[in-house]
C-alpha cells in the first residue's frame, strides 16, 4: 500500500502508475454504471478521489458501500488539471476491508465539536481532528528536536509521587488502601503506612522537583509527560489530565528562561507552519481567521516584557471591565491576562516577579523581599501558557520557607541537598503542552485539543 501523501508529495513519480492505496470511505455518490468514492488513510489531509465503473467484478457491492467503510483500491492515477484536486485513481479493483453500518455517525455533513466530544473513538476521523491531532504530533515532535539540537538531556519523572511540587493541594491520590475498609491510626486518621508505599502518594503536578535535581547533573534537561491536576475548574483551558514540558537550566537566571521559553515558541511555531501547511491553511479559514499571518508575525518579532507591579498597575486603569478587580497582591485571572496580552501589548507578553504569597515555595526571592523571579508567558487568545521561575538556590532561605509554609521538611531533604552539594543559579519553566497546541491551531477548547479528554465529572473511553 502506498500512503496518499506520499502520492501528493512525489506526484511525478506515480502519475501514470498503478497503485494500491488503503483507506476509510469519506463519502460515495453513484450514477447508473460509474461512481465516486472519496477516501481517506489518514496520511495526508488532502482526500483523495476514485472513480470506479461497471468493469468491476463487485460494482453492485462497492456501490452500496456506506461512509466510513474500509477499502483497499488498485488502479491507474491519472491527473485531473480541472479539478479541485490534482490527480485520481481510476479503479481496477475495490476489495471491501470492512463494511460500514448504515447508522456511521460522520456522514458528510458540519458536526458540532461538542456534538464530536461525545464520539472522541470516531472523531480522528474528521477535517478538523485530523488536522488537531496531526499537527499535535508535530508539535510534540518540534518539541523533542528544539531541545536535542541544544543538547538538553529529556529526563522521564515519575509520575507516581509523594509530593505536591505546587502546593496547591490539588492532587489524585494514588492507594491500593480497601476503601471500604480503610485501617486507621490510633487518632482515626487513614494510616497509609499500610498502603502500598507504606505512605500517602499522588498523582505529579510536575515533573519540576525531580527536574531540578537532574539539571544539577546535566545542566540542561527538560521533560514532557502527562501531569495531573485536581483542579475543581471547569473551563475551556483546564484538563485534569494534561501533558507538560518542563526544561530545567542552570547557570542560568530568569532573563536566560525568558530567552529559552520565547525562542521554543517561535521555533516552534515556524515548525508547524513549515510542516503541516495543508492543515494550518484549513485552521486558518475554517476555525481562527488571519491564523497564520499572526503566528508568523509571533514568530518574527519579540515578545512583550512587564513586571506584575506594572502590569497591575495598567490594569487597575481598566477595573471597570473586569469582573474581578485587581489590586497589588491579587493574582492575575485569565481575564486580565487575556486583557494584557491582547488589548494592552497585542503580542506574548511575559510578565515577571509575583508577590510571593501568591507563587511556590520554590521560587527566589528577589531583593525588596517581597516579590519572588517568577515568570507567566501570557499569549492571546489563552492567557498563561507558560509558568516559570529562578529557583531558590540559597539553603537557608529555602529552608526559612519551607517551614513558613508548614511543609514536611523531611520530603523535601533531596531537594534542599542540591543547595547543600554544589549548589547552582537555575531556573526553569512548564509549557502546559494542550495550551500550546490550542494557540498553534487556534482551537478554543482544550477538550478538542486532547484524543480523549479528562476534565471535571468526564473520563469517558
Ligand atoms: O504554572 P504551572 O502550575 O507551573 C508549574 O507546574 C511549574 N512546576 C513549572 C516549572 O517551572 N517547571 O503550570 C505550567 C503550565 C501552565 O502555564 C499551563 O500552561 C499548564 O501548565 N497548566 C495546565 N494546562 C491544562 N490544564 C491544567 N489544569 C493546567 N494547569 C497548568
Ligand atoms: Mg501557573
Amino acid at each position: 500500500l502506498v500512503n496518499i501523501r506520499d502520492l501528493y508529495r512525489n506526484k511525478e513519480q506515480y502519475l501514470e502508475q498503478t497503485v494500491t492505496i488503503g483507506g476509510w470511505v469519506r463519502s460515495i455518490r453513484s450514477s447508473k454504471n460509474f461512481g465516486f468514492i472519496v477516501v481517506n488513510d489518514g496520511t495526508f489531509f488532502e482526500p483523495l478521489q476514485i472513480v470506479y465503473h461497471d468493469a468491476l467484478e463487485n460494482f453492485a457491492a462497492v456501490e452500496k458501500l456506506n461512509v466510513g467503510a474500509a477499502v483497499i483500491v488498485t488502479g491507474k492515477l491519472v491527473a485531473t488539471p480541472q479539478a479541485k484536486q490534482p490527480f485520481e485513481i481510476q479503479a481496477e479493483e475495490v476489495v471491501i476491508e470492512g463494511e460500514s453500518a448504515p447508522d456511521y455517525p460522520l456522514q458528510k455533513k458540519r458536526h458540532t465539536f461538542e456534538y464530536l466530544r461525545t464520539i472522541s473513538h470516531l472523531r480522528p476521523r474528521t477535517n478538523t481532528f485530523e488536522a488537531v491531532f496531526r499537527v499535535r504530533s508535530l508539535i510534540a515532535y518540534a518539541i523533542h528536536k528544539f531541545f536535542q539540537e541544544r543538547d538538553f538531556v529529556y529526563v522521564h519523572t515519575p509520575l507516581i509521587t509523594g509530593s505536591d511540587c505546587e502546593g496547591a493541594g490539588e492532587m489524585f491520590r494514588v492507594t491500593t488502601l480497601d476503601m471500604d475498609n480503610l485501617p486507621r491510626t490510633e487518632e482515626g486518621k487513614v494510616d497509609f503506612s499500610k498502603d502500598f508505599f507504606g505512605k500517602s502518594t499522588n498523582l505529579t503536578v510536575s515533573g519540576q522537583l525531580n527536574g531540578e535535581t537532574y539539571a544539577m547533573a546535566f545542566k540542561n534537561i527538560y521533560t514532557f509527560g502527562p501531569t495531573f491536576r485536581a483542579e475543581n475548574s471547569n473551563t475551556t483551558r483546564h484538563a485534569a489530565e494534561f501533558w507538560m514540558i518542563e526544561p530545567e537550566i542552570a547557570f542560568a537566571d530568569l532573563n536566560d528562561d525568558m530567552i529559552l521559553a520565547e525562542s521554543m515558541l517561535k521555533y516552534i511555531i515556524r515548525y508547524v507552519l513549515e510542516n503541516a501547511p495543508e492543515e494550518m491553511q484549513f485552521f486558518n479559514n475554517f476555525v481562527d481567521k488571519g491564523l497564520i499571518d499572526r503566528l508568523t508575525h509571533v514568530a518574527e518579532s519579540e515578545f512583550a516584557r512587564v513586571t506584575y507591579t506594572e502590569a497591575i498597575e495598567i490594569l487597575e486603569k481598566h477595573n471597570d471591565k473586569f469582573d474581578y478587580k485587581v489590586s497589588w497582591g491579587a493574582d492575575l485571572q485569565t481575564e486580565h491576562e487575556r486583557y494584557l496580552t491582547e488589548e494592552i501589548f497585542k503580542r506574548p507578553v511575559f510578565v515577571t516577579d509575583y508577590p510571593k504569597e501568591i507563587k511556590a515555595f520554590y521560587m527566589k526571592l528577589n531583593e525588596d523581599g517581597k516579590t519572588v523571579a517568577a515568570v507567566d508567558c501570557l499569549v492571546p487568545g489563552i492567557g498563561e501558557i507558560i509558568g516559570g521561575s529562578q529557583r531558590e538556590d540559597d539553603y537557608d532561605k529555602l529552608l526559612e520557607r519551607i517551614k513558613e509554609l508548614g511543609l514536611n521538611e523531611e520530603d523535601y531533604k533531596f531537594y534542599l541537598d542540591l543547595r547543600k552539594y554544589g549548589s547552582a543559579r537555575h531556573a526553569g519553566f512548564g509549557l502546559g503542552f494542550e495550551r500550546c497546541v490550542m494557540y498553534l491551531t487556534g482551537m478554543s477548547n482544550i477538550r478538542d485539543v486532547v484524543p480523549f479528554p479528562r476534565t471535571v465529572g468526564n473520563c469517558e473511553l
